[in-house]
């Protein structure tokens, strides 16, 4: 499982990943133009050296655990290399359209009543500047790539990191008997590394966009063991106490405040009494002080319209407050990794 050679393939395979999305990053500062300077003050923020090494750490952390023999390593997820490359293409070919958003030239917004109008209108916002917001194949075709520049290649280890956790907790427990959730699950890479270390559990993927679902399936690929259904986080259509295990990643800080608590006290009324909540999300103001910096320029960067009021809360103040208990927590790079239960 954990050979000199696995090993070898996992470092050379993440930092591969690195360099790729490290030169998108780099390309994509070239082409975009510079934003002017937020008008307010910001937080220390970290250096580059500073954060490769943290990211590095991390990498570092998921391998032990697999030394440890708490999961296998990571498959490599995604579509083939053709797929790939035709996805770095997109994404560079939409870059124009989120300077654009960017700079305030685009006011292509997705307003209420324009797209569709069963959806909440606090959903319908082009998120992240990305065209489309969650609405239409095109962003979920970019999704992931969008994801992993911002983070480097770092992306897909901070969601793995939720796998710890429930390692931890799954113990003896026989997987056959158990139900897992991804909450906003989107294009399913969590799902994906989720339902790969632990075949058996019957997991379900909920989301409100029916392309990101799409996505998550081909990614996935058509097997019972992995639900995929549309549904709202603070409306989960699922019995009380039917779920083990419940995860969410990348979700919350796009929820604004009073959804968020819903989407929580929904968690907690789907989990069984013995169960598990695992959320990774962006880190908050205080979790890493010397990094408080880049919590605030990211909304001014970005378009993230609940980010700053996310960034400046208390995840494991809200969970409390929704009857969750925190037993774990991580910090994984630029996210938090947090477990709780009833
Ligand atoms: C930032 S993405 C995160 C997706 C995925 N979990 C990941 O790790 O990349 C947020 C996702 O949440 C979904 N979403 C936003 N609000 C939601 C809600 N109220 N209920 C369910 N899904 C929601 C969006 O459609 C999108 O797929």
């Amino acid at each position: 499982m954990a050979s000199p050679l696995n090993r070898l393939s996992y470092a050379a395979r993440q930092t591969a990943r690195v360099a790729w999305y490290a030169g998108h990053y780099a390309a994509g500062r070239r082409l975009l133009k510079p934003m002017p300077k937020p008008g307010f003050a910001i937080g220390p923020t970290p250096s580059r050296q500073e954060m490769t090494a943290d990211m590095r750490a991390l990498f570092t952390r998921e391998w032990q655990d697999i030394e440890a023999g708490l999961f296998r390593p990571p498959r490599t997820l995604g579509p083939e290399p053709a797929e790939f490359l035709r996805r770095s293409l997109l994404y560079f070919r939409d870059l124009p359209q989120v300077d654009a958003r960017r700079h305030g030239q685009l006011g292509d917004e997705l307003p209420p009543g324009t797209q569709a109008d069963a959806l909440p209108d606090y959903y319908r916002q082009n998120f992240h500047f990305q065209s489309d917001g969650w609405l239409s194949d095109h962003s979920a075709a970019l999704y992931d790539t969008q994801v992993e520049v911002l983070f480097t290649g770092a992306a897909d280890v901070m969601r793995r990191r939720a796998m710890k956790p429930i390692a931890d907790w799954l113990g003896g427990r026989d997987q056959r008997t158990l139900r897992g959730l991804d909450v906003g699950c989107g294009t399913g890479r969590l799902l994906a590394f989720l339902h790969d270390a632990w075949p058996g559990i019957r997991w379900t993927g909920l989301d409100l966009s029916p392309p990101y679902l799409a996505e998550a399936r081909r990614l996935i690929g058509r097997t019972a063991r992995v639900k995929l259904i549309e549904g709202a986080a603070e409306k989960l259509p699922f019995e009380p106490a039917s779920m083990n295990l419940v995860v969410s990643s990348f979700l919350l800080h796009e929820l604004p405040a009073p959804v968020r608590i819903k989407a929580l006290a929904e968690m907690r009324r789907v989990l069984t009494p013995d169960g598990l909540v695992v959320i990774v999300d962006s880190i908050q103001k205080g979790d890493h002080p010397g990094w408080d910096g880049l919590l605030d320029l990211f909304p001014h960067y970005f378009h993230e319209p609940y980010y700053a009021e996310f960034a400046n809360g208390s995840l494991a103040a809200w969970a409390e407050a929704a009857g969750l208990k925190c037993v774990a927590s991580e910090r994984a790079f630029l996210s938090s990794v947090a477990a709780f239960t009833r």
